[in-house]
């Protein structure tokens, strides 16, 4: 089939691509110039695993073409949104400007027979809205919401977990079987819906998974004023196979693109349908997880006798979480910030996102490896559990530092190993 996306930022790049390797053939369209020239080389624009292998593979076969003009979009057939919702510059809610101006930029390419696919996360109710419009050209609009998650991008879009159609024709859902035909025969889970069902699953989904965090977090916060391990309770309790161990690990919090927007998102959207009482509970969600980033904070602060004024302080990690280059909304950047904030001299480190942290961040010291991080650090505060961070040994790293002090924000060190070793070590949740 012909397929265009629109919007090729991590969702989209990613769903172009894959969709090329399944045998379509994609255009990806995106207003970023640099980001089409990236990508027209076969070159991804950031670091997704996976990614750069799918566009060498599609690279220069014509399967897979990229372009800055939505007119190259005109002679596919469908056609998937797949651009930012992110927060209101000056409110919680969900931003629609780039949504509906990929919708507005596509309408005079449509032809009837089309079908429009909404891939992003938008509030409930706004599939209802832009299918006047696209129905106006006799296209089609149909709301498909995408849950991969960053640093598994490839493997959640070509092998997903379930597909979720919201349509309202069943040529819509022939045309989507069409496109999704390799998880289809795989037997993939399918749940055939209208919009607002559609809609509501991508952002329940995301709470559920955001409260999930939220709630282990909260036994962290029990656990630290009354000596309990919180990963001991969190393995106590996953085995219940009712609440299942994953999505229970406590520390920093969560952040990233989508999880912090889209609880608040949600419970502004839940406040405009005048139901805001059914997700008040969100508020407290979210404020539970900002407040983890105040704890490592005051941890470090307790750990070097009261201040991390002119501190050296080695933070490893500033993606919002490992085998990704994203900083936004990220706890481990926020904490960097936070010190660097009171005074203290921060050093960061991060396999991948450096460079997105240098943009935003440009008051931080950045390091070039681990161990220039850690030269001379007199506490380290580990917020990003990368691969690199969790193999540390102890003993090794023991030489490096001017004192041995550690906060394992993502509780993933072996405390044993590191107060044998001769460290101070501090968990989140444990002791
Ligand atoms: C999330 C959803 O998982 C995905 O389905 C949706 O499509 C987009 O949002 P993503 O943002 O890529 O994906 O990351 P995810 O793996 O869900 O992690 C989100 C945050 O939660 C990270 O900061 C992570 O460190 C944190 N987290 C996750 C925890 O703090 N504890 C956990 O147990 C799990």
């Amino acid at each position: 089939m012909k397929l265009s996306v629109i919007g090729c930022g991590y969702l989209g790049a990613v769903h172009a691509a894959a969709m090329a390797s399944l045998g379509h053939e994609v255009v990806g369209i995106d207003v970023d110039q640099a980001k089409i020239d990236a990508l027209a080389e076969g070159r991804a624009p950031f670091f997704e695993p996976g990614l750069p292998e799918l566009l060498t593979e599609t690279h220069g076969s014509g399967q897979l073409v990229f372009s800055t003009d939505v007119a190259a979009a005109a002679d596919c057939q469908v056609h998937f949104i797949a651009v930012g919702t992110p927060q209101q510059v000056d409110g919680p809610g969900a931003d629609l400007r780039f949504v509906n101006a990929a919708v507005d930029s596509l309408l005079p390419h449509l032809k009837p027979g089309d079908l429009v696919v909404g891939k992003s996360t938008v509030p409930v109710g706004t599939a209802d809205s832009l299918a006047p419009r696209i129905e106006a050209t006799g296209a089609e609009l149909a709301w498909n919401p995408e849950f991969l998650r960053e640093g598994f991008a490839v493997k959640d879009t070509i092998e997903p977990d379930r597909l979720v159609y919201g349509v309202r024709s069943e040529r819509a859902r022939n045309l989507l079987d069409q496109v999704y035909s390799t998880a289809v025969a795989a037997g993939t889970p399918l749940v055939v819906t209208d919009y607002p069902t559609a809609e509501l699953v991508k952002t329940a989904a995301n709470a559920f998974l955001a409260t999930k965090i939220s709630f282990i977090n909260a036994m962290a916060e029990l656990a630290e004023t009354t000596g309990a391990d919180v990963t001991q309770l969190a393995d106590a309790i996953g085995y219940d196979k009712r609440i299942g161990r994953k999505f229970l690990n406590a520390g920093v919090g969560f952040g990233g693109g989508c999880l912090p927007k889209d609880i608040r998102a949600f419970r502004a959207r839940a406040e405009e349908l005048g139901r805001g009482e059914s997700l008040a509970f969100l508020r407290e969600i979210d404020e539970i997880n900002l407040r983890r980033r105040q704890r490592v904070i005051t941890l470090a602060t307790e750990l070097l006798g009261g201040s991390v004024y002119q501190r050296r302080i080695a933070v490893l990690g500033l993606a919002f979480k490992p085998n990704s280059d994203d900083i936004r909304d990220s706890p481990a950047a926020d904490v960097a910030v936070g010190l660097n904030g009171l005074g203290a001299e921060v050093v960061a480190y991060d396999p991948e996102a450096i460079e997105n942290a240098r943009r935003t961040h440009p008051q931080l010291t950045y390091a070039a490896s681990t161990k220039e991080a850690l030269a001379d650090a007199e506490a380290v505060v580990l917020v990003t559990e990368w691969d690199e961070f969790k193999q540390l040994d102890p003993t090794v790293v023991a030489d490096q530092v001017s004192q041995r002090v550690i906060i394992d924000g993502r509780n993933v060190l072996d405390r044993e190993a590191w107060r044998a070793a001769g460290w101070r070590y501090a968990g989140l949740g444990r002791s």
